[in-house]
């Protein structure tokens, strides 16, 4: 199949040229990191990209789809969703929305709600959200457990979450149950040990929640080390609602990615520069929260990698929305249109160290997306409105 008379395709390749963060100027040929090529064409071969460039030079094929002067992007990559979960939090978005604040103790009523549901219930939300998300052009999600919190409940969380993503992530350190609040210590050796053995085969990653009110350094170190020894890489909720070890650690451990990373120090910074942990921004919480935005231009003027992700979760984010974050993240958070694209499709990939994904360049994925705009910019130009006409996954037309 080729795609063609695209007026912006977005590659995200590098050799095509890029900004440099540092200086916001153009060092290569197409002036932005997202390697774009005017008046372009795509062909796919089966669920891989074969070939990209301008539409003038492509390789004839039987199958041909106009793209109608629209623009193509690669899928988005949301590397950060809580998606295993029942009910929802509507009284408590209420009544912060009213002046209370948030903290990690709604979760419990996620808990509560989450174990009382039957499998077919729990499988019947996470696809809906899926598929919400894949209509707005997610075609790459992570997705957690951490509403369980029990080994019978994180098990069969990871397990429902395998049918549907590869990219499984292990978090019963998300906050130690209310039937265990008075033993916090019992819970991480609960999490470290019964319950990753139970866990472990159907998860790819181990996450903690590292926050006052949920594990403190030390105990994120436990979990991650012990996930680690059991063949799951970690990632870590860090820095989210205040000042703490969270990033450092997760640099240290040479985590994939420190997700929220919104109270950062400027050590917590220059660590982040020094190692290959990608840190993911997940705007939709601070919107929900209406907490103070992460500085994502302070993390790139240091060379940070950045990732934009959802973070959709009933309590603290309710949106599978990544093109709201893009336009969050560049109306809030100090990033170019572009730098924004990146981060929500390539910073996605890095965040979980995959190359096959994110990016449109021969031999990725076929995961695009067609927006029914002249470019990408548009995402953030034209926020709320449903820009995504067309989104391909492995190659066949999903939307
Ligand atoms: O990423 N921070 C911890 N976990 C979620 C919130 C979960 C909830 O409130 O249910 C988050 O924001
Ligand atoms: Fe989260």
């Amino acid at each position: 199949t080729v795609i063609t008379n695209i007026a912006t395709l977005v590659t995200n390749d590098p050799s095509l040229g890029r900004v440099s963060s540092r200086s916001g100027t153009s060092e290569g040929g197409g002036g932005s990191p997202l390697g774009l090529v005017r008046d372009a064409a795509v062909v796919v071969d089966g669920d891989r990209i074969a070939w990209t460039g301008e539409a003038s030079k492509a390789p004839a094929t039987d199958n041909r789809v106009d793209a109608g002067g629209r623009s193509v992007l690669p899928g988005f990559v949301d590397s950060h969703s809580h998606l295993v979960f029942a009910g929802d939090r509507t009284e408590e978005f209420n009544a912060r929305m009213s002046g209370r604040g948030y903290t990690a103790g709604g979760i419990r009523t996620t808990v509560a709600a989450t174990r009382a549901a039957s499998d077919e219930e729990l499988e019947a939300n996470l696809t809906r959200y899926l598929s919400e998300a894949l209509s707005q052009g997610t075609t790459t999600m992570e997705t957690k457990s951490g509403y369980g919190l029990t080994v019978a409940d994180e098990a069969r969380a990871l397990r429902l979450a395998a049918r549907h993503t590869d990219e499984v992530t292990y978090l019963g350190a998300h906050i130690v149950p209310p039937d265990l609040a008075d033993d916090p210590a019992a819970y991480v050796t609960l999490v470290t040990g019964e319950m990753l053995d139970a866990c472990a085969p159907h998860a790819r990653w181990i996450d903690v929640f590292c926050e006052k009110g949920a594990f403190d350094g030390d105990q994120a170190r436990a979990v991650l080390t012990a996930g680690r020894a059991r063949g799951l890489h970690p990632r870590i909720h860090a820095n989210q609602l205040s000042y703490g070890p969270g990033v450092q650690l997760a640099v240290e451990l040479d985590a994939a990615s420190a997700d929220h990373c919104t109270h950062l120090t400027d050590a917590d910074v220059d660590a982040l520069a020094s190692g290959d942990t990608v840190a993911t921004l997940l705007p939709g919480a601070e919107f929900s929260t209406r907490a103070e935005w992460p500085d994502a231009r302070r993390l790139l003027d240091a060379g940070v990698t950045v990732a934009l992700s959802t973070d959709c979760n009933p309590g603290s984010s309710f949106t599978s929305s990544v093109p709201f974050c893009v336009a969050l993240a560049v109306r809030d958070m100090g990033m170019t249109p572009d730098e924004a694209v990146w981060s929500a499709t390539a910073g996605g990939a890095a965040a979980l160290r995959r190359t096959d994904v994110g990016r449109l360049t021969p031999g990725a994925y076929a995961d695009l997306v067609l927006l029914d705009a002249p470019s990408h910019v548009h995402l953030a130009y034209r926020p709320g409105v449903p820009l995504v006409s067309g989104v391909w996954r492995r190659g066949v037309r999903v939307v």
